[in-house]
């Protein structure tokens, strides 16, 4: 997608330098800067930092992390070290694993001189291929907000938490693909972007981006949801998703569930976007599923341009203040009107999962 009317990819590898370029993700929206990895260590730092983020391009950027490690050293026992590393980095999206798992296995017999350019092939089609399921999903999802524009002939107003938009994957995004194929339809939409504190991803990061597309938004409170649902000024909700369970359950961005509540209480319909690799067939219980804890500093504190253009963090809790920043929390599938993936979309249940994909 475009950002100053260039069209860009969140990742890809430089041959030129032999290395792996990502958009520096925690300069924007007021910087745009490309940042050169070159190293699995600076790998697993722009997942940690979340200079990279979002579910899908968390799993990118450790599939390009393995390449990084092979290329450092071509020892076996370094590449292991290197993959558990990487799944470390993070631990709620799924994808992480999922890319991780998939290089090691793709790797696994091949001699050391063949290793380094199989998996430079094997990241990228890791890549290509999240490009082409999230353009799917946009596709499937497309279908549902014409349905709502052909009933209302007017625009259609859709929510949506945080950033599963194309900087949260390599290209299109989740939960934007089918708002940005409605607008490159003509269909009318507007976008309410949930700002997502503590770090801000819906603002700082989904409005710069539909910004870049030219799609009308309007960023509110996370508090604000509610309110718009009961006025009849949300038509759908769109999310994405760190980790969706065989049962339904979706874990994503802290607040998701509150949201979810309001829409089910408000009959709107509260849809989930996720490709295939967002998975996990294994856990059962979303109790068991690993919520990542961050430093208190991201709501103690916030970053911003003071009046001179400058970057500023600024405390805003009083100092002695205890501070808790869980990432992440689970929508029950029972507040899920569907799931859309690459495949088409289903019903938020474990039988309509294993349909679709096994
Ligand atoms: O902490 P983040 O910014 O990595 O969290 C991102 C989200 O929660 C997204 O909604 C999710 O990864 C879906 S991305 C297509």
């Amino acid at each position: 997608m475009k950002i100053e009317n260039k069209e860009y990819r969140t990742i890809w590898f430089d041959e030129n330098n032999q290395s792996v370029k990502i958009i520096d993700q925690t300069k924007l929206p007021h910087q745009f800067m490309i940042k050169d990895l070159q190293t699995v260590k600076d790998a697993i730092n722009a997942i940690k930092t979340m200079e990279v983020r979002g579910a899908p391009l968390i799993g990118g950027t450790a599939a390009y992390g393995m390449v990084l490690a092979i290329k450092e050293n071509n020892d076996p026992n370094f590449i292991k070290k290197s993959s558990h590393d990487l799944i470390q980095s993070r631990p709620t999206a799924i994808n992480l694993k999922w890319a991780v798992d998939r290089m090691m296995n793709k790797l696994s017999g091949l001699n050391d001189r063949e290793v380094l350019s199989i998996a430079l092939i094997e990241a990228k089609n890791i890549c290509d291929e999240d490009e082409k399921f999230c353009e799917n999903i946009g596709l499937n999802g497309l279908k549902i907000i014409e349905d709502i524009y052909n009933k209302k002939k007017d625009t259609v107003n859709i929510l949506t938490h945080c950033n599963a938009g194309w900087l949260a994957t390599i290209n299109w995004g989740t939960a934007t693909s089918p708002i940005y194929h409605a607008h490159k339809k003509g269909i009318p939409v507007h976008v309410w972007v949930d700002e997502t504190r503590p770090r801000n991803q819906g603002a700082n990061l989904t409005s710069y981006e539909l910004n870049e597309e030219g799609v009308p938004n309007t960023i509110i409170a996370d508090n604000t949801g509610g309110i718009l649902m009961q006025r009849g000024d949300v038509d759908m909700c769109i999310v994405g998703s760190d980790r969706t369970l065989s049962t339904g359950d979706v874990c994503n961005k802290i607040g998701t569930y509150l949201k979810a509540l309001a829409a089910y209480d408000n009959k709107v319909p509260f849809y989930v976007a996720l490709p295939s690799s967002t998975i996990d067939w294994n856990i059962k219980n979303f109790k068991d599923i690993p919520i990542e804890e961050r430093n208190s500093e991201e709501l103690s504190h916030i970053e911003g341009l003071d009046k001179n253009n400058n970057l500023k963090k600024i405390l805003i809790y009083p100092k002695k203040s205890n501070v808790l920043n869980l990432a992440f929390d689970v929508t029950p599938a029972k507040y899920v009107t569907g799931l859309i993936t690459e495949k088409g979309i289903c019903k938020a249940s474990s039988d309509a999962l294993k349909k679709m994909f096994k």
